[in-house]
């Protein structure tokens, strides 16, 4: 991989050759490892320009907007393809054939199910807790039935654990939601698509029939296809950096999720409807764009900006055209749609935004559609970590399938110098 070396001279005037990497695609990569030898750390809070590792699964070019997943443009898979298929693509490295794809989505019906202890774990939790909350301990607790017979060492086993990850996310989802409103949990519908039974076990009850609109359903595959892989994110890392000590994968995933849940990452979209609603109107997005503008003022404007996009996020094109057709679909006519409009059109003529390269992301967009199907806010970014199940226990199986070592990263001490003790 190394075809050229970078120097790099030290304060003792030693000078160190580091190898540079080339990867098929994107920025080369200085490897920065044998540094440590000349008795430096490298310092980059944020990770603003560390690779953290080699991966072969997605590639995101932020000043074009690019977002690819083993080489296929998000564009081509939203349009051409659907969730179950692009995780699929994302686990194995390739599209599957009719016959693989039929034999997949059969495995991930066949496991939708979740053990009925399971159910009683909900007893535990009142019913205004937060759905993250809920989700956090739920999928952390899968765990407990799935650890003896789990060895991480094995293709199959790391197989099965994904399968069954992704089986059960939507159904300990709706779990949370039915425990949040009281009402009786729904067993999965194996006859139905991965998208629709989700809505069926969110919205179903067993007094009477519920029938899944096509226009809803497609809309909500959808969403789950945006989400399903970004690379080395926050919540990624976490898996990554959990997994690296060799702990149990849904104890991993259930780390991963607490790290989505922020607002500066997943929680964004739950963010962004709070924020529409305290807009409330459009005569008062001036005040809240001054306000966001404001170095003194905590408040930023949700769904805007990201740490990796600079020009677009083209997750966010494709959310904006569906959101789009889902609302003329359905006929919603939302008041938060047109402060939602006219805040995206100010501040994109805004300067301050233009200059910072801030543009609306992905969840600025989801959260209209979500909200426009029904789903409470408090459940979008749970919706957030059922998608983007499939791209944690893929980079979880890249790690964990070939020789890795623990993370462990180091610091810049400022602390106290030795000193001896004084009572
Ligand atoms: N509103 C107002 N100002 C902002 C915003 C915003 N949403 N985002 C960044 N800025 C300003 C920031 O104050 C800073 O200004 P200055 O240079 O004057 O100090 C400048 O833009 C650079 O921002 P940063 O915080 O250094 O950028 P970052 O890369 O560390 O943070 C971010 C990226 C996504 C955390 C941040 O833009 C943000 O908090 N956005 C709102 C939350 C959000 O929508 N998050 C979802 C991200 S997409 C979904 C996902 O992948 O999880």
């Amino acid at each position: 991989m190394a075809e050229i070396n970078a120097t790099l001279t030290l304060p003792t005037g030693e000078v160190v050759d580091l190898p540079v990497l080339k990867g098929s695609y994107g920025p080369d990569v200085i490897d920065v490892s044998g540094l440590l030898k000349a008795g430096y750390f490298t310092y980059d809070p944020g990770f603003m320009s560390t690779a953290s590792t080699e991966s072969k699964i997605t590639y995101i070019d932020g000043d074009e907007g690019v977002l690819l997943h083993r080489g296929y443009s998000i564009e081509d898979l939203a349009e051409n393809s659907d969730y179950l298929e692009t995780c699929f693509l994302l686990w194995y490295g390739h599209l599957p054939n009719k016959e693989q794809k039929k034999t997949f989505v059969n495995n991930i019906t066949r496991h939708t199910m979740v053990h009925e202890s399971l159910a009683h774990f909900f007893d535990g939790f009142h019913h205004n807790a937060h759905p993250m909350a809920m989700m956090c301990g739920a999928v952390g607790a899968l765990s407990a039935f799935y650890h003896d017979v789990m060895d991480i060492r094995s293709d199959r086993d790391r197989e099965i654990a994904a399968h069954r990850l992704v089986a059960k996310m939507p159904t300990l989802a709706a779990m949370c939601y039915k425990h949040s409103i009281g009402q009786p949990f729904m067993y999965p519908r194996n006859d139905l698509s991965y998208a629709a039974n989700f809505l069926y076990m969110m919205f179903g009850t067993p007094c009477e029939e519920y029938t899944v609109s096509p226009a809803v359903e497609k809309a909500m595959d959808r969403i789950f296809l945006l989400h399903a892989d970004h690379e080395q994110n926050a919540s990624t890392s976490t898996v990554r950096l959990s997994g690296s000590t060799g702990a149990n994968p849904f104890a991993c995933i259930s780390a991963g999720i607490a790290a989505l849940w922020g607002p500066a990452h997943g929680g964004a979209n739950e963010a962004v409807l709070m924020m529409l609603d305290e807009i409330g109107s459009v005569e008062n997005i001036p005040m809240f764009i001054e306000k966001a503008k404001d170095p003194n003022d905590p408040f930023k404007l949700m769904g805007f900006g990201h740490r990796v996009y600079k020009n677009f996020d083209p997750r966010a094109k494709v959310m904006k055209a569906s959101s789009d057709e889902v609302l003329a679909e359905l006929g919603v006519n939302d008041p938060r749609l047109a402060v939602a409009m006219e805040l995206e059109r100010i501040a994109l003529s805004d300067p301050y935004f233009a200059e910072r390269k801030l543009f609306p992301n992905v969840d600025f967009y989801s959260g209209i559609i979500l909200s426009a199907i029904g789903i409470p806010t408090s459940m979008f970014t749970v919706i957030f970590a059922v998608s983007r199940t499939i791209g944690w226990i893929a980079h979880w199986h890249e790690m964990s399938s070939s020789p890795y070592k623990i993370g462990r990263p180091r610091q810049l001490y400022t602390g106290e110098t030795p000193r001896p003790y004084k009572g």
